[in-house]
């Protein structure tokens, strides 16, 4: 966007206050957008029964995205946005690519259930530009090892796709654990690719079919193993199990870790003395604080703060913290700057706390 454009879009804006431009622009078309990125859903099918497959066309301000990072996705059910994480599938995409998304749905999920059930062609949907540590480096190793356990399949997917596209030349191996046959959304692809690709090395384990959970012989026979990129994405038991393995082996290339869900629930240290009021203004609500993270506690006063990932990852949580002091329950570290943004769902009170929400 030039400058010149920046310039008259700002001042359209002032004119328009006090709603933001693309309040009005969306009663004409909601993918006409100024500033918010958004995607309009293309197709859609279902692989398997617990999978939907959804192509997106982003608004011209997606900037694409690196092999195995993930987006937030805010969808609109009964009225109110919820926001979660997904990693693209597709090969790493420039800004005018579409994305493809497989979202698993699971039986108590509300927004997997949402998109597996009632998505629908045309329907727009909020968009993130795409981040996260876990992709591709800038330059290529020189041996691959993808692991990943059911829906972690999807950014493992891409960096594979991606490999592929840019004919790699050193060796990738693909291990992938999933229940059955019938529950491997890319079967037919990656049969095919196994077939045409003399470098790629594929390993299915079907769990319920006697393939069995990762142990170390599953990655017996890769000749440079001891210096490969490992790549994991799966249920915390699966990426713990590689963890110890990659660990115990004492294999020297990097292990790149994604997990879609934390290993457990965010706790909070028993130890930590608990007092003071924990207030969110913006909603003329107080709670006295019970220790637990504000985004549980805020949860627990009857708001509904955006979240994404509840484990640090992807920021959707983020509010203004007016005053006070809390403490991130990862790293243990305090903040009692004034006026500043913190995730939710990784930060509790110390003491009183006043969050804008
Ligand atoms: C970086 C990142 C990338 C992701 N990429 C994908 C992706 O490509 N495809 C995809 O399908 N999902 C992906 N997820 C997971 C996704 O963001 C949601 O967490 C998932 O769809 C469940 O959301 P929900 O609203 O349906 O469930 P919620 O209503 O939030 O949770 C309902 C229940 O489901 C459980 N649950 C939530 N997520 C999982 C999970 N992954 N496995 C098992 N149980 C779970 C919760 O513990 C809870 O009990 C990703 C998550 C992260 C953090
Ligand atoms: S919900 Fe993702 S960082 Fe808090």
């Amino acid at each position: 966007m030039s400058i010149l454009n920046r310039w008259i879009g700002s001042v359209v804006e002032a004119t328009v206050t006090p709603h933001p431009l693309d309040r009005y622009l969306e009663l004409v078309d909601p993918m006409l957008t100024w500033r918010d990125m958004r995607a309009r859903v293309v197709a859609i099918n279902h692989p398997t029964p617990r999978t939907v497959r959804l192509r997106l066309r982003p608004t011209r301000q997606w900037r694409g995205h690196r092999a195995g990072q993930f987006v937030q996705l805010g969808v609109v059910i009964d009225g109110v946005r919820h926001t979660r994480c997904f990693s693209p599938a597709n090969a790493a995409c420039d800004a005018h690519s579409d994305i493809e998304l497989l979202v698993t749905s699971h039986d108590d999920g509300f927004v997997s259930r949402h998109l597996a059930h009632d998505a629908r062609v045309g329907d727009v949907l909020q968009l993130s530009q795409a981040g996260g540590d876990f992709h591709l480096p800038s330059i290529d190793p020189t041996s691959i090892v993808l692991v990943s356990g059911g829906s972690g399949i999807t950014p493992v997917l891409s960096i594979l796709r991606t490999l592929v596209a840019s004919h790699y030349g050193g060796r990738i191996t693909f291990v992938h654990y999933v229940p059955s046959a019938a529950d491997l959304a890319y079967r037919a692809e990656l049969t095919a690719l196994a077939a045409l690709e003399p470098n790629l090395d594929l390993r299915i384990h079907y769990t319920r079919a006697g393939g069995g959970h990762f142990t170390g012989d599953h990655l017996d026979g890769i000749d440079d193993l001891a210096t490969a990129d490992v790549f994991v994405c799966g249920p915390p038991s699966l990426m713990d199990a590689v963890e110890t393995f990659h660990h115990d082996a004492e294999l020297l290339g990097p292990l790149h870790r994604e997990a879609f869900t934390a290993a457990a629930p965010i706790s909070v240290d028993p130890d930590q003395p608990v007092s003071g009021d924990l207030s969110f203004s913006a909603s003329s609500t107080a709670v006295a604080n019970d220790g637990r993270t504000i985004l549980d506690q805020a949860e627990s006063a009857g708001l509904r703060p955006e979240f994404g990932c509840r484990m640090g990852i992807c920021f959707s949580c983020t509010a203004t913290k007016v005053s006070g002091c809390t403490r991130n329950v990862l790293t243990g570290e305090t903040d009692s700057e004034a006026d500043t943004q913190i995730q939710l769902c990784v930060n509790a009170p110390v003491g009183d706390v006043d969050i804008r929400i």
